[in-house]
Protein backbone atom coordinates (compact mmCIF):
# COMPACT_ATOMS: atom_id res chain seq x y z
CA UNK A 1 0.00 0.00 0.00
CA UNK A 2 2.69 2.66 1.15
CA UNK A 3 4.89 3.89 -1.99
CA UNK A 4 7.67 6.15 -1.72
CA UNK A 5 9.49 7.32 1.08
CA UNK A 6 8.25 11.38 1.32
CA UNK A 7 10.68 12.15 4.08
CA UNK A 8 12.62 11.72 6.90
CA UNK A 9 11.95 14.23 9.65
CA UNK A 10 14.93 14.90 12.25
CA UNK A 11 14.77 16.66 14.99
CA UNK A 12 17.16 18.71 15.95
CA UNK A 13 18.65 20.75 19.03
CA UNK A 14 20.59 23.82 16.80
CA UNK A 15 18.86 24.37 13.16
CA UNK A 16 21.88 26.81 12.51
CA UNK A 17 23.96 24.16 12.86
CA UNK A 18 22.48 21.46 11.28
CA UNK A 19 21.53 23.22 8.16
CA UNK A 20 25.13 24.31 7.75
CA UNK A 21 26.32 21.04 7.95
CA UNK A 22 23.86 19.75 5.28
CA UNK A 23 24.51 22.82 3.14
CA UNK A 24 28.19 22.99 3.63
CA UNK A 25 29.80 19.70 4.93
CA UNK A 26 27.25 17.56 3.16
CA UNK A 27 26.62 19.69 0.20
CA UNK A 28 23.12 19.58 -0.14
CA UNK A 29 20.31 21.80 -1.25
CA UNK A 30 18.96 23.45 2.22
CA UNK A 31 16.42 25.72 2.21
CA UNK A 32 15.68 28.81 4.58
CA UNK A 33 13.99 28.23 7.95
CA UNK A 34 9.99 28.14 7.56
CA UNK A 35 8.52 28.70 10.76
CA UNK A 36 5.12 26.72 10.70
CA UNK A 37 3.49 27.96 14.00
CA UNK A 38 0.10 25.71 12.75
CA UNK A 39 2.46 22.72 13.66
CA UNK A 40 4.25 23.82 16.54
CA UNK A 41 7.88 23.67 14.39
CA UNK A 42 10.59 25.36 12.19
CA UNK A 43 11.91 23.52 9.05
CA UNK A 44 14.37 23.38 7.04
CA UNK A 45 14.01 21.17 3.87
CA UNK A 46 16.24 19.36 2.13
CA UNK A 47 16.17 18.58 -1.01
CA UNK A 48 17.90 14.84 -2.54
CA UNK A 49 17.87 13.68 -5.48
CA UNK A 50 15.29 10.24 -4.40
CA UNK A 51 13.80 12.05 -0.88
CA UNK A 52 13.85 14.94 1.35
CA UNK A 53 15.07 15.73 4.79
CA UNK A 54 13.26 17.87 7.21
CA UNK A 55 14.77 18.99 10.07
CA UNK A 56 12.63 20.24 12.69
CA UNK A 57 13.17 22.74 15.38
CA UNK A 58 10.50 23.58 18.29
CA UNK A 59 8.59 26.52 17.66
CA UNK A 60 6.36 28.00 20.38
CA UNK A 61 4.85 26.88 23.92
CA UNK A 62 3.41 23.23 23.20
CA UNK A 63 5.82 22.65 20.05
CA UNK A 64 5.60 18.30 19.61
CA UNK A 65 9.30 18.62 19.05
CA UNK A 66 10.39 19.93 22.52
CA UNK A 67 9.56 16.31 24.24
CA UNK A 68 11.42 14.63 21.79
CA UNK A 69 14.47 17.11 22.11
CA UNK A 70 13.91 16.75 26.13
CA UNK A 71 14.87 12.94 25.73
CA UNK A 72 17.22 13.34 23.00
CA UNK A 73 19.07 16.55 23.53
CA UNK A 74 21.70 16.49 20.47
CA UNK A 75 18.72 15.00 18.11
CA UNK A 76 17.56 11.92 16.11
CA UNK A 77 15.15 10.69 14.01
CA UNK A 78 11.39 11.82 14.81
CA UNK A 79 9.60 10.31 11.99
CA UNK A 80 9.46 8.98 8.46
CA UNK A 81 6.57 9.59 5.65
CA UNK A 82 5.47 7.20 3.44
CA UNK A 83 3.14 8.89 0.80
CA UNK A 84 -0.46 6.57 0.07
CA UNK A 85 -2.42 7.20 -2.76
CA UNK A 86 -5.84 7.66 -0.57
CA UNK A 87 -5.51 8.77 2.72
CA UNK A 88 -8.58 7.66 4.29
CA UNK A 89 -8.24 4.36 3.00
CA UNK A 90 -4.93 4.15 4.41
CA UNK A 91 -6.50 5.24 7.95
CA UNK A 92 -9.20 2.49 7.77
CA UNK A 93 -6.80 -0.47 6.52
CA UNK A 94 -4.37 0.68 9.64
CA UNK A 95 -7.27 0.95 11.86
CA UNK A 96 -8.71 -2.63 10.57
CA UNK A 97 -5.20 -3.97 11.44
CA UNK A 98 -5.28 -2.84 14.82
CA UNK A 99 -2.78 0.18 14.83
CA UNK A 100 -3.51 3.14 16.14
CA UNK A 101 -4.05 6.58 14.35
CA UNK A 102 -3.13 9.56 16.38
CA UNK A 103 -5.12 12.10 17.08
CA UNK A 104 -8.98 11.98 16.33
CA UNK A 105 -8.11 9.95 13.03
CA UNK A 106 -8.62 12.56 10.96
CA UNK A 107 -6.21 13.45 8.48
CA UNK A 108 -4.26 17.07 9.16
CA UNK A 109 -3.21 19.33 6.68
CA UNK A 110 1.10 18.47 6.58
CA UNK A 111 4.35 20.53 6.05
CA UNK A 112 3.19 20.28 2.65
CA UNK A 113 -0.36 21.41 2.20
CA UNK A 114 -1.03 17.49 2.05
CA UNK A 115 -3.55 15.75 4.42
CA UNK A 116 -1.64 13.60 6.58
CA UNK A 117 -1.40 11.55 9.77
CA UNK A 118 0.64 9.56 12.45
CA UNK A 119 0.62 6.37 13.36
CA UNK A 120 1.98 5.42 16.62
CA UNK A 121 5.27 4.24 17.20
CA UNK A 122 4.82 1.22 19.32
CA UNK A 123 2.89 -0.46 16.52
CA UNK A 124 6.08 0.39 13.98
CA UNK A 125 8.96 -1.03 15.63
CA UNK A 126 9.74 2.19 18.03
CA UNK A 127 9.24 4.30 14.76
CA UNK A 128 6.76 7.60 14.07
CA UNK A 129 5.27 6.84 11.10
CA UNK A 130 3.25 9.42 9.31
CA UNK A 131 1.54 8.98 5.82
CA UNK A 132 0.98 11.16 3.03
CA UNK A 133 -1.71 11.84 0.50
CA UNK A 134 0.75 12.17 -2.30
CO1 LIG B 1 6.71 14.87 8.29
Amino acid sequence: MIGRLNHVAIAVPDLEAAAADYRGTLGAKVSDPLPQPEHGVTVVFIELPNTKIELLHPLGEKSPIQAFLDKNPSGGIHHICYEVEDILAARDAMKAEGKRVLGNGDPKIGAHGKPVLFLHPKDFTGTLVELEQA
